[in-house]
């Protein structure tokens, strides 16, 4: 990735007035002049689900293209995403090493012939971002399920993601701990009165009517979260006995064959002895 040459950068604190004057002015004489020289950005949005995250803005660059620059509190400003014509940055690999801590962002506005630009780019900030608080939870995905007598076993598949320790990618459960639990929904297939269930592992053991079908969702929870608590639920599944039936059946069918098969062929080796003993009368397996 290639880094900018220096003059291109703004130096961050007293400059921030200054830049912010003349990117004012700048979009003045823009506007005056009809060229719309550089445009600053606006709609500065955070995108952030599971850690994955990409800073989004506007508007669609017409003769500027813009450079994002994103920082920890009190620490320094990292470029991303040189001179682009995008809308968007994902700036996942500059929070993934840190996810409690708080970052800013910045998106500069450069003419789109930017080498022979020298002055300070007009920029706007983004709103503060702490990955740990504000990241969305991903839809939960149900691993597997299991209905036996009188207890439904509901298992929550442990979704990845892309925060490293120690060279390894940390599950969602490494990274939010017990502070992640999920609610379970569920219903007996023949009504729609719902109940819920808690827990705070990736699994549900909960008492069911036997021989009862049941169909059920999940969502993931952060409760100590204020904002972006919950997620969407997970896609509904149901247990189903109407399939254990047709599995009985088709294994009685199946025994009843072999059943008739191994007759067959005792009968068959009963009468071929039969007929060996009187001599005179053959089977009819024989004739043939
Ligand atoms: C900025 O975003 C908000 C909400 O996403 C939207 O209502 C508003 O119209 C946007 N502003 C502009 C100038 O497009
Ligand atoms: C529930 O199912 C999961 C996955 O099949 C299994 O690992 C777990 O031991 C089961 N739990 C109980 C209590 O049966
Ligand atoms: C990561 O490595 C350090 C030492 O290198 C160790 O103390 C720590 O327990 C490791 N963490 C995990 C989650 O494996
Ligand atoms: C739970 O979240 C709080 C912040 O909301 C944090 O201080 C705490 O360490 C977290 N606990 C675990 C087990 O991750």
């Amino acid at each position: 990735m290639e880094i900018p040459t220096w003059p291109r950068v703004p130096c961050p604190e007293p400059a921030f007035a200054r830049t912010l004057v003349l990117g004012w002015f700048l979009l003045q004489v823009a506007g005056a002049s009809g060229t719309s020289e550089v445009v600053v950005a606006y709609n500065l949005t955070w995108k952030s689900t599971n850690f994955k995250t990409i800073l989004e803005w506007e508007p669609k660059p017409i003769n500027h293209v813009y450079t994002v620059q994103i920082s920890p509190r009190l620490g320094n400003w990292k470029s991303k995403c040189f001179y682009t014509k995008d809308t968007e940055c994902d700036l996942t690999d500059e929070i993934v090493n840190d996810v409690t801590q708080t970052y800013q962002a910045r998106v500069l506005s450069y003419p789109a012939d930017a080498n022979d630009y020298s002055g300070e780019p007009p920029f706007t900030n983004s709103p503060e971002f702490t990955p740990y608080m504000d990241t969305k939870l991903g839809q939960p995905t149900i691993q597997s399920y299991k209905q036996v007598g009188t207890k439904l076993n509901v298992t929550i598949q442990d979704a990845r993601t892309l925060v490293r320790r120690n060279g390894t990618f940390l599950s969602l459960r490494d990274v939010f701990g017990k502070n992640l639990s999920y609610t379970l929904y569920y219903w007996k297939a023949s009504s729609t009165g719902k109940k819920t269930a808690k827990t705070n592992t990736n699994e549900f053991l909960i008492d069911v009517d036997e021989g009862e079908n049941y169909c059920f969702s999940v969502q993931a929870v952060i409760p100590s979260r204020k904002a972006n608590q919950k997620s969407t639920e997970s896609s509904i599944a149901c247990t189903s006995h109407e399939k254990g039936v047709l599995l009985v059946i088709v294994i009685v069918a199946l025994v009843a064959v072999i059943l008739i098969i191994i007759l067959s062929v005792t009968l068959y080796k009963c009468r071929k002895v039969r007929a060996g003993h009187s001599g005179k009368e053959s089977s009819p397996l024989h004739a043939a």
